[in-house]
C-alpha cells in the first residue's frame, strides 16, 4: 500500500484536517487515524477488530456522543496525567473513555501542565481539572480524599518513570500522588518514557513493587517515541489499548467479578552460567490468552510469567519470573486466590551449580551437567492445607498417551482438573496458534474439538465460571 503523510496533503486539505484535529483534542495523524477507522466500519459494519473497545463501558448499556454528559449509572474514571509527552495522547483518551460512556475528573501533576493544559483537559471533560493539593477552592469543593474514592477505577496516563517510584514508595507530596495513595479503588497504569527510563532498574523495581501491589499495567510499547529520532520500549500503550484494559477492570457484571485468579504462563530459565540456560519451547500464548479471558470475565487476575515474547494481556498484573524457583516465590506471593491456572512449562530439573563466570571451552573435556529438581509447583498448591485455592488447574504437555498421563497426574499432584495437550512436533502446539486439548477431571475425560488457543481459554474459563458456581465440576 502506498504510504501516506500529512505533509502531502494539499493546503486546504491540512488546515480543515488540523481544524477538526484540533476541535477533537487529537493530533493530526491521529485524527486521519480515526477517520480511516471510522470509514472502514461505515463499510464494513461489525467487522472490525476494535469491537470489544468500541463497545460501552461497563456500567451503562451505550456508548454516547462527547457532547452529551454521563449517566448516573456511568462508570467514574479519574484520570491523572503525569508529565510525559505521551500526555497529548491523554486528551485522545479522555475522548475515547467519555464516548464509551465514561465520567471522567482529571488531575494532572505540575509536570504535565508543561505538556497539556488544566484548560483543555477541563473543556474537554466539562469539569474542572484538578492540579493543586493545597487550592482551598478545589479541596473544599472536592478534597483529595473524595477525588480518590469517588470513581471507579483510577487511570494514570501517562505514567512517568517519576510517578512510578513516587507511588512505588508511597509518596504524597501533591495532588497526584495523594490521590494514589488515599484510594481505594482499582489502579490502571500506562507506563510511557524514554527506552533507557524503563529498562533502568530502579524502574523495573518500581514496577515489580507496584504489580504486587495489585496495581495493574497495560503497555508500554515498543516503537517510534514521541520525542524525534528515539525508538524502542516505552511508548505509551494506545488510547483504545487503554480503554480495552479500563473495560476489563469496569466489567463488574462478568462471570468472574470478585474472583481472585492466579494463572502461570511461558518456559523457565534454568542458568546454567552467565550466558547459558536449560529452557524449553513454550511460547506462553496458551497462558496468556487463559489470564486475558480471565481478566475479560471480571476476575482480579495476577499473571507470573517466565520470559516470552508476548504483549501483556490487557486489565492483568503481570510479574515476570526467569526461573522456576522465582516462579513459585511469585506464585505464592500473588496469594490468596480462589482459582489457580498452571499454564506454564516450567523446567522439571536445574543445574546444581550455576557457575559464576562462563564455563571455557576445553579442548577434549566436556563438562558434566548435574541436575537437581526444581519445586514442584502444581502439587505444592494443589496439596496445601490451609489457603488453598478453591480450582486448583494443571496443564499436561505429553507427546504420548496424552490422556493416561494426564489422568496418572491428576492423581499424582492432586489438583482438580488437568489441561492435557499434545505437545510432539506434529501436533504444531508449542509455539503455535490452535490446540486440541482434553479436559481430564475427577468424573471424566473431555476432548474438546481443536480450536483457537484464544477460544480455549474463554471455554476454560466459562467452565471455572460453571464449577465455582457449583453449576459443574
Ligand atoms: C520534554 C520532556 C519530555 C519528558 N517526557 C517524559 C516521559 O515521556 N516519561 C517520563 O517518565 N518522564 C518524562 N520527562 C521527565 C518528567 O517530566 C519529569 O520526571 C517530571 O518530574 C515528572 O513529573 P510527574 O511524574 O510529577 O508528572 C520529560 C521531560 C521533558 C522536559
Amino acid at each position: 500500500m502506498a504510504s501516506l503523510t500529512v505533509r502531502q496533503l494539499d493546503d486546504t486539505l491540512k488546515r480543515l484536517l488540523r481544524l477538526r484535529a484540533a476541535r477533537h483534542g487529537r493530533s493530526m495523524e491521529d485524527e486521519v487515524r480515526v477517520i480511516l477507522r471510522d470509514a472502514a466500519q461505515e463499510s464494513h459494519p461489525g467487522g472490525s477488530g476494535t469491537e470489544q473497545s468500541q463497545a460501552a463501558l461497563p456500567g451503562r448499556k451505550t456508548s454516547r456522543p462527547t457532547s452529551e454528559p454521563a449517566s448516573e449509572d456511568a462508570p467514574r474514571v479519574l484520570l491523572i496525567i503525569g508529565g510525559g509527552i505521551a500526555a497529548y495522547k491523554s486528551l485522545d483518551l479522555i475522548r475515547r473513555l467519555q464516548e464509551r460512556g465514561a465520567h471522567l475528573r482529571c488531575v494532572l501533576t505540575a509536570a504535565a501542565q508543561h505538556f497539556v493544559t488544566p484548560l483543555a483537559v477541563g473543556a474537554l471533560t466539562g469539569e474542572r481539572a484538578f492540579a493543586d493539593l493545597f487550592d482551598p477552592q478545589s479541596e473544599f469543593d472536592v478534597g483529595h480524599i473524595r477525588l480518590a474514592r469517588d470513581c471507579d477505577l483510577v487511570v494514570v496516563a501517562p505514567a512517568t518513570a517519576d510517578l512510578l517510584a513516587k507511588m512505588a514508595g508511597g509518596h504524597a507530596d501533591d495532588l497526584a500522588t495523594a490521590v494514589l495513595l488515599a484510594t481505594d479503588k482499582p489502579i490502571l497504569i500506562a507506563p510511557a518514557m524514554n527506552p533507557g527510563m524503563w529498562t533502568a532498574k530502579a524502574t523495573a523495581r518500581n514496577l515489580a513493587q507496584l504489580t504486587a501491589d495489585g496495581v495493574r499495567v497495560v503497555g508500554p510499547n515498543s516503537g517510534e517515541m514521541a520525542e524525534r529520532g528515539e525508538a524502542g520500549l516505552g511508548r505509551m500503550a494506545e488510547p483504545l489499548e487503554i480503554v480495552a484494559a479500563a473495560q476489563s477492570i469496569l466489567r463488574r457484571g462478568g462471570s468472574l467479578a470478585g474472583q481472585r485468579v492466579v494463572v502461570t504462563s511461558g518456559p523457565t530459565h534454568e542458568p546454567i552460567d552467565p550466558v547459558r540456560y536449560i529452557a524449553n519451547r513454550s511460547s506462553g500464548k496458551q497462558g496468556h490468552a487463559i489470564a486475558a479471558a480471565a481478566a475479560a470475565a471480571g476476575a482480579e487476575v495476577t499473571l507470573v510469567s517466565g520470559p516470552v515474547n508476548l504483549p501483556d494481556p490487557p486489565g492483568v498484573s503481570v510479574v515476570k519470573v526467569e526461573t522456576a524457583r522465582q516462579m513459585f516465590d511469585a506464585v505464592e506471593a500473588a496469594f490468596p486466590a480462589d482459582v489457580a491456572i498452571f499454564a506454564a512449562a516450567v523446567a522439571d530439573w536445574r543445574s546444581q551449580g550455576t557457575s559464576a563466570s562462563k564455563i571455557k571451552k576445553q579442548l577434549g573435556h566436556t563438562p558434566t551437567l548435574t541436575l537437581t529438581e526444581n519445586p514442584d509447583i502444581l502439587s505444592s498448591i494443589a496439596q496445601r492445607t490451609s489457603g488453598r485455592p478453591r480450582l486448583v488447574i494443571g496443564f499436561a504437555a505429553e507427546t504420548n498417551d496424552v490422556i493416561a498421563n494426564a489422568q496418572a497426574k491428576l492423581r499424582k499432584k492432586g489438583c482438580d482438573w488437568i489441561v492435557a495437550n499434545d505437545v510432539s512436533a506434529e501436533s504444531g502446539v508449542m509455539g503455535g496458534d490452535t490446540n486440541t486439548v482434553h479436559l481430564v477431571t475427577a468424573s471424566g475425560v473431555e476432548s474438546w474439538q481443536p480450536q483457537a488457543k484464544d477460544q480455549v481459554a474463554r471455554s476454560l474459563i466459562e467452565r471455572v465460571a460453571a464449577a465455582l458456581d457449583g453449576r459443574q465440576r
